[in-house]
């Protein structure tokens, strides 16, 4: 590899696998999990284990699902593709970002054509569309429509950053997103013409300013909330970013579920962590969203236990499968879900636990 793919490829892993500020809550993330010790239960047997869960109300076969990730496709060629084809083959549910490279529409048709049965339950993988409240409503609304009709189970409405927390490596790099990464949900309106195409002269300046009117209106209060999960329905909508006790239940009565998540350490610098905003809410006695999951830091299906025992129905999994995909492409994406799935299955059995609702606090150790 010569110097300047080197120094391109340095970038790309210094935005995607780094963290806001001092890092130190992409940190604390992984240490918060460590810190969550498992009580085996070697008495009591499990067998015909089923692992279904829900994510926004939709059966789904594992608690496991792909965070929404922007611009997979730095990572790997078509790595929207790869990764939707993977989870829908493996029964893992997968969340696209609307900052993809490749078209919502494609990305749906090759997750849905992949999906199928697994041993261990009878549902199948969903596949959501992760929105924002964009200062232009009217973008956000026909993104909406767009998911709707190609086929998308539901959607992952973001509302965590409505401003983005500093990159220190980014700053350092002079990072952002090149103009030439193609933006696959580019609406017709910025593209006159076929300006999606790689190599067409107006994609910069069309690529600009679609990048502007994707930036999340800061100005989000329960009634926008509201109009946005009513312009959803009839799928569900999934709150995610949400990590006060009050936030996670007004998540839950104002949509179907909440996403207990700090942005994978890439938002508020010296923020708690999901594992610290899950025992928070149990010890609030707030009334539980009727689905709920979180993510940062889930990197062994150990991890997925801990969160299903903090109370969850499921974790999202960002870093360690985007990592796995860039590492070695779908093959090595494949080994690494499968290999985050045993994981999982084998620490269930190990807790005697046959259903995802048996996983309770009484596995965990001093909790
Ligand atoms: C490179 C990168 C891009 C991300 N882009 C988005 C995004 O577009 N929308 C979103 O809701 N979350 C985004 N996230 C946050 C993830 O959905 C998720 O909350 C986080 O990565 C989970 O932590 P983990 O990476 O430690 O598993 C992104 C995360 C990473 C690492």
């Amino acid at each position: 590899m010569d110097d300047s793919n080197r120094k391109i490829n340095r970038r790309i892993d210094d935005y995607y696998f780094g963290g806001s500020g001092s890092e130190r809550t992409l940190r604390e993330n992984r240490r918060a999990l460590d810190s969550l010790r498992i009580i085996p239960r070697a008495l009591q047997g499990s067998l015909n284990i089923d692992t279904t869960t829900n994510l926004g109300g939709v059966s789904v076969p594992f608690p496991i699902a792909v965070a929404p990730m922007a611009y997979l496709s730095l990572l790997a060629e078509k790595g929207e593709e790869t990764m939707a084809r993977s989870a829908a083959r493996s029964g893992v549910s997968f969340v696209l970002s609307t900052r993809s490279a490749i078209a919502l529409e494609r990305v749906a048709e090759t997750f849905i054509a992949n999906r199928r049965s697994i041993s261990t339950s009878s549902a199948l993988a969903g596949i959501f569309f992760q929105i924002y409240l964009m200062k232009d409503k009217g973008l956000t609304l026909s993104f909406i429509e767009r998911a709707k009709s190609a086929g998308f189970d539901g959607f992952i409405f973001t509302v965590d950053a409505p401003y983005i927390f500093p990159r220190r490596r980014d700053r350092a790099n002079g990072f952002s997103i090149s103009e030439k990464m193609v933006r696959g949900n580019l609406p017709e309106a910025f593209t006159p013409g076929a300006a999606t195409l790689k190599g067409d002269p107006t994609i910069g300046r069309s690529a600009a300013a679609f990048d502007e009117a994707l930036m999340q209106d800061p100005n989000i209060d329960e009634s926008v909330i509201l109009e946005v999960v009513r312009a959803c329905s009839p799928l569900p909508v999934i709150l995610k970013g949400v990590m006060a006790p009050h936030d996670i239940a007004l998540a839950g009565s104002l949509s179907t579920g909440a996403i207990v998540s700090n942005h994978g350490g890439r938002q508020l610098d010296g923020s708690i962590t999901a594992v610290d905003a899950m025992k928070l809410f149990a010890s609030s006695n707030k009334v539980r969203p009727r689905s709920l999951w979180m993510d940062g830091g889930i990197s062994y299906g150990s991890d997925v236990l801990r969160s299903l025992a903090l109370g969850c129905d499921g974790a999202l999994v960002g870093k360690a499968f985007a990592k796995a995909m860039r590492r070695g492409g779908e093959s090595e994406l494949k080994r690494a879900i499968g290999l985050m799935k045993e994981e999982f299955l084998v620490a269930m059995a190990l807790v005697g636990a046959n259903r995802p609702k048996d996983i309770t606090p009484d596995c965990l150790f001093g909790y």
